[in-house]
């Protein structure tokens, strides 16, 4: 079997690789100059852990090639799958389509024999129906059907999740499209992984929906770690006690300075808009967006408050910068509303993060210190932020940043650290949802 992927970003690479070690032939498409040498040459554009081996073992076996000759990955290929980005379109938060109808136009011109084209990006509703339609208008003659599959994997955990989902959600109204699709994931139909097969509108919501439902509960335990700050509650324990429900589950309750990334902030935006256009207005939605743009927002404010009220002058390490650990993705990261206010009120800002400090340099203030190390960024500092739960960071001992650091204060956005062992060390210590026992 013989595939073409349209993008290969994060979606794209990672969903591109995991089918050729399915057995499946694989072209990959990237219209990005920088991107598409690194590849070529064996180098990961983006850091996920396992992918440089996956590529390189599939690369090797002839099953996995690289190139922006939409045509020749196109031609014989039973699918092609779209993996562009949809960010939030300027100003009104709509997923902006451009990506997506520039590919399924240069799809159109590339078919030549029966093709099913899939969406994988995550696309608002009706934009399958859409790309149908641009097939139609481009080339009436060809024979294509179109289908929905949105992809569900955490960067991080990214070919994990591909290879072993939870679910393999298949929108299409053709017959088809179906039998060629149930063939792609046969490994993991043989592996028991539930396959739901439904309408292309269904598969498009149902991405929105999931995305929407795991940021609300985010936005909803943060939201109770602000009331367990007030009422002398640890919100672990709060968090413990509901999860263990089965009916509610102990994911995403971790409490922490607000959704980042690159598909929660700009899927529930786009969720919002698609329920306004349909009539039906999310408000649940709504007001998470809100919620968790000001606790973005305000995380600034609490190290401020750490700090005595002002950080004027005084030098402030940061550590982790991505919008979660085992990525170098920086998309909305909350590090940068928090980085870009500390250095908007005076402080000098000295961070350290494993893998995202490329990618956070030409979004961060220029005056922003870059180090290459725990011990570096927390030297002579007087205030140590932590804003990604890197999981070298929690092994850093009390003991070693008194040592390193010239000021008392810790303000910890992830709950990494033992609060009575910094405090036990003489810390002034912050955490999320943790007030200080009297
Ligand atoms: N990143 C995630 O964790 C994740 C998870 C699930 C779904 N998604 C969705 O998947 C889609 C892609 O996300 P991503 O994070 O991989 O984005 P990305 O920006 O990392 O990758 C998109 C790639 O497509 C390339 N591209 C754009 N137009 C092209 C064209 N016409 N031909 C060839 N290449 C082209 C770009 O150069 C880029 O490298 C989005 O809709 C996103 O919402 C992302």
């Amino acid at each position: 079997m013989r595939i073409a992927m349209i993008g290969g970003g994060y979606v794209g690479l990672v969903s591109g690789a995991c089918f050729a070690e399915f057995g499946v032939e694989v072209s990959v498409v990237e219209a990005d100059p920088t991107r598409l040498a690194a590849l070529q040459e064996g180098r990961m554009p983006i850091y996920e852990p396992g992918l440089d081996k996956l590529v390189a073992a599939n690369v090797a076996a002839g099953r996995l090639t690289f190139g922006n000759d939409i045509k020749a990955a196109v031609g014989g290929a039973e699918a092609v799958f779209i993996a562009v980005g949809t960010p939030a379109r300027r100003g009104d938060g709509h997923a902006d389509l451009r990506y997506v109808y520039a590919a399924a136009e240069q799809i159109a011109a590339a078919v030549d024999g029966y093709t099913v084209v899939v969406t994988k990006s995550t696309v608002p509703v009706g934009t399958g129906r859409r790309i149908a339609e641009i097939m139609r208008d481009h080339r009436p003659e060809v024979d294509v059907d179109v289908a929905s599959n949105p992809e569900f994997l955490r960067e991080g955990n990214a070919i994990g999740d591909f290879m072993r989902p939870d679910r393999v959600v298949i929108g299409t109204d053709s017959d088809r499209a179906r039998e060629v699709l149930q063939r792609l994931y046969r490994p993991l139909f043989l592996i028991e992984t539930p396959i739901l097969f439904t309408g292309v509108e269904a598969a498009e919501l149902t991405k929105y929906a999931a995305n929407a439902f795991l940021a609300l509960k985010i936005t909803f335990i943060n939201e109770i770690a602000d009331i367990c700050e007030r009422v002398g509650a640890d919100v672990h324990d709060v968090a413990r006690g509901v999860g263990l429900d089965g009916r509610i589950g102990r994911k995403f309750l971790h409490p922490g300075p607000g959704f980042g990334g690159s598909c929660f902030p700009k899927d529930t935006l786009a969720l919002v808009r698609i329920a306004r256009d349909a009539g039906a207005p999310c408000r649940l939605v709504e007001t998470l967006v809100d919620v968790n743009d000001k606790r973005k927002d305000s995380m600034a404010d609490r190290v401020v408050a750490a700090c005595g009220g002002h950080v004027q002058g005084k030098t402030i390490g940061v550590l982790g910068l991505t919008f979660k650990p085992e990525t170098d993705d920086m998309r909305e990261a909350p590090s940068i509303p928090i980085v870009t206010k500390l250095v908007e009120l005076g402080a000098s800002v000295k961070a350290f993060d494993p893998q995202g400090m490329d990618q956070a340099r030409p979004i961060l203030p220029p005056s922003v210190v870059y180090c290459q190390s725990v011990s570096e960024a927390a030297s002579d500092v007087e205030a140590l932020v932590v804003i990604t739960e890197w999981n070298e960071f929690r092994a850093v001992s009390p003991s070693r940043l008194m040592e390193l650091m010239s000021g008392k204060i810790i303000v910890d956005l992830r709950n990494i650290f033992d609060p009575d062992a910094m405090r036990g060390h003489g810390f002034s210590y912050t955490g999320i949802g943790r007030a200080e026992r009297s």
